[in-house]
């Protein structure tokens, strides 16, 4: 059992590891922790050096360990390797070769296991595939695909060819496969003929299919046959994976390519317009995510790791595909809902794969806690070893559920502080090394320093909110929005001078413990995925019946944000619930089914200020249902906000 003391309420509550837990763990103690952080980051230059040379296969070494002109970081400056060979080819020839890499399990039941020996068979025959599709490297493909191991496999393939991929969530709609698709100019799209959700069937390739005709840059779209259902195949443009994959051969050299070669470009939501193109490269990346990997899910040999997130998120990006399989560890994905067929799923497959580490999204585990223990209590969980959190704050009542019923209260939790742009994890506690609080993401890792802003840039006193900034380079940084250099120094650099601006609010307390608030720009954290406000308001007035709309997000207790959408339609259309059904669909026939609203609110005209600028703290206490203080001194306002605070 844990070792519990409580300490300050405003400091939380300490749960240390087992001594059966560190004595095993990789870091075994706060001192050690300590002193590996204090090297990394007087010297980071040379502690990154000596990780680089341990931890990854390189063809040429680096000349410098990192060039940084901010905002512009590069890592491993000179240096060669190829990603893929690292999270493959070097575990052949070892006793990893025969052990499973990716256990596959599809919502239907059906399995599927790859050691590394079959899984490079099959990267080496799709990275032929591709090349003999003419990608060369550089070239961008699209990745729509269901969780299998070919999306794994299509990642990796594309690395090994120097190819930049870029995954587009399933659940994304065709207009969001056409925006991504044309704004990176990928050449080839790979899909399936659909995926399993929830006993249906996720319509991928007709999705590809509406979306590609617009998109001119695609040659050809291969299609993985997943369902065995019927679908539209366009000659010329269109291959099964199959027979590619049939006439390939299983022989390919992986070439060496530049530490600071593109590796994938993965769109996420900002605060203003489209989605940008986070730009991530290969040598710092690779190296984040398998040092974080090794060190904060203390990963060795014998685990069985298994992570739900999609590949479609950043999460499956570091923490499925590349610094998992870098690490030769087995790797579990599932295809499917955590409620399918019933809600005891993802506890069946920890039982049968007696998985050891467990990684997944507090809104998930909400949802367990809302449909009860006994669910949980069928199973055999004592495999675990240990948990761990990610996308958005996890509230201390279920941190400790998740602690007592999934971890036995034996299980450290790593509740693992990032984001897309960070590529790895950057705040946490070392399993082993510290004890965690509930609700506090942690300490930094080695490399990271966050610090915590007001408004003019100085630092807050512990204990105090403000924004939360890191004020040196590491190396998973992203390197940039692709083809959008102005929008990533606006975006992230010129919020403070020569830091970078994370978008979170967080404080710091005595203990030095980071708690991080959420969002504190136009970002909502709808069930861990990040969906922007003005995404969400520009499809709305894309519909013919709005003429102005406005999205704030409002508290909720399973998906951390709820989507709450306040509408004034034209002239001549009537306010109903057909009108709100059909708006809903809209907005997930436009960016997808995850930025549908939950609620939508209608009214003669938007809340504004004088300057005409939407009232949006004024929507979001309305969305919340509390009491108005803002001044709202127009009449117009005031039968406006009464308008709208009726339809809660
Ligand atoms: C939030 C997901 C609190 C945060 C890896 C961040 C978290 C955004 C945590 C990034 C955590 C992620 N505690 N908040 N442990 N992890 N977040 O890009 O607001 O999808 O800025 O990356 O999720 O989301 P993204």
């Amino acid at each position: 059992m844990s070792d519990k003391t409580s300490s300050s309420a405003t400091d939380g509550e300490r749960v240390s590891p087992s001594p059966e837990f560190r004595k095993q763990a990789t870091v075994k103690s706060m001192a050690e922790y300590k002193r590996l952080y204090a090297e990394s980051v007087t010297n980071p230059e040379k502690f990154w050096n000596a990780q680089a040379k341990e931890l990854l296969q390189w063809r040429k070494p680096w000349k410098k360990t990192l060039e940084w002109k901010e905002p512009q970081a590069k890592w491993f400056v000179g240096g060669k390797l190829n990603v893929c060979e690292n999270c493959v080819d070097r575990h052949l020839g070892t006793p990893r070769e025969n052990k499973a890499a990716l256990i596959f399990e599809g919502e239907p039941g059906d399995q599927q296991t790859l050691t590394y020996k079959q899984l490079h068979v099959e990267v080496c025959k799709f990275a032929n595939v591709l090349e003999s599709l003419g990608v060369k490297k550089g070239d961008r493909i699209a990745i729509y695909m269901p969780m299998t191991c070919e999306a794994v496999v299509a990642m990796l393939a594309s690395a090994r060819i120097g190819a930049v991929h870029t995954v587009i969530f399933g659940g994304f709609s065709s207009e969001s496969i056409k925006d991504r698709v044309n704004d990176c100019q990928a050449k080839i799209v790979v899909t399936a003929d659909g995926g399993w959700r929830r006993g249906s069937v996720v319509p991928l390739k007709q999705n590809v299919n509406k979306a590609v005709t617009g998109c001119p840059t695609v040659t050809n779209v291969v299609v993985v046959k997943r369902i065995g259902n019927r679908v539209s195949m366009k000659p010329g443009r269109d291959v099964w994976y199959h027979t590619l994959m049939h006439d390939a051969s299983h022989k390919h050299t992986a070439k060496a390519f530049d530490a600071e070669s593109p590796l994938f470009i993965l769109y996420t939501s900002g605060s203003t317009g489209k989605p940008k193109g986070v730009l991530h490269t290969s040598g710092g990346y690779l190296m984040h995510t398998t040092i974080t990997s090794k060190y904060v899910f203390d990963l060795k040999e014998s685990d069985t790791y298994w992570c739900t997130a999609d590949i479609g998120w950043i999460t499956g990006h570091s923490y499925v595909t590349y610094g998992i399989l870098s690490n030769g560890a087995t790797n579990v994905i599932y295809e499917g809902a955590p409620n399918f067929p019933d809600v005891d799923r993802f506890w069946d497959i920890v039982e049968r794969h007696r998985v050891t580490i467990f990684y997944t999204a507090p809104t998930a585990i909400r949802a367990f806690m809302k449909w009860g223990d006994k669910h949980i209590k069928k199973h055999d969980l004592s495999s675990l070893r240990l948990l761990g959190s990610v996308g958005e704050p996890i509230n201390p009542e279920a941190w400790k559920w998740y602690h007592k019923t999934i971890g036995g209260g034996r299980c450290p939790i790593v509740d693992t502080w990032w984001q897309t742009e960070t590529g790895g994890i950057m705040i946490t506690t070392l399993p082993g090394a510290a004890y965690s609080k509930p609700g506090s993401a942690g300490l930094p890792f080695f490399g990271v320093v966050p610090k915590v802003f007001d408004d003019d840039g100085n630092e807050v006193r512990k204990g105090k909110n403000g924004k939360l900034v890191l004020t040196s380079p590491w190396p998973g940084m992203l390197r940039g929005l692709y083809g959008d250099k102005k929008r990533y120094k606006e975006t992230y650099w010129s919020e403070y001078k020569g830091v970078y601006f994370c978008g979170d609010g967080c404080k710091q307390d005595k203990d030095g413990y980071f708690w991080i608030v959420g969002r504190i720009d136009d970002v909502l954290n709808v069930s861990g995925h990040r969906i922007g406000t003005a995404e969400v308001e520009s499809a709305l007035v894309g519909h013919s019946g709005v003429a102005e709309a406005a999205v704030v997000g409002r508290p909720d207790e399973l998906k951390g944000s709820a989507v709450v959408c306040f509408v004034t339609l034209k002239e001549g259309v009537r306010q109903s619930d057909a009108v709100r059904t059909e708006l809903r669909n809209h907005v997930g026939e436009v960016i997808g089914a995850v930025a549908k609203p939950d609620e939508i609110r209608f009214a003669q005209a938007l809340p504004k200020t004088r300057s005409g600028k939407i009232m949006r703290r004024l929507l979001k206490d309305i969305a919340a249902g509390k009491e108005i203080h803002q001044d709202t001194t127009t009449l117009e306002d005031i039968k406006v906000v009464k308008q709208l605070q009726e339809q809660g």
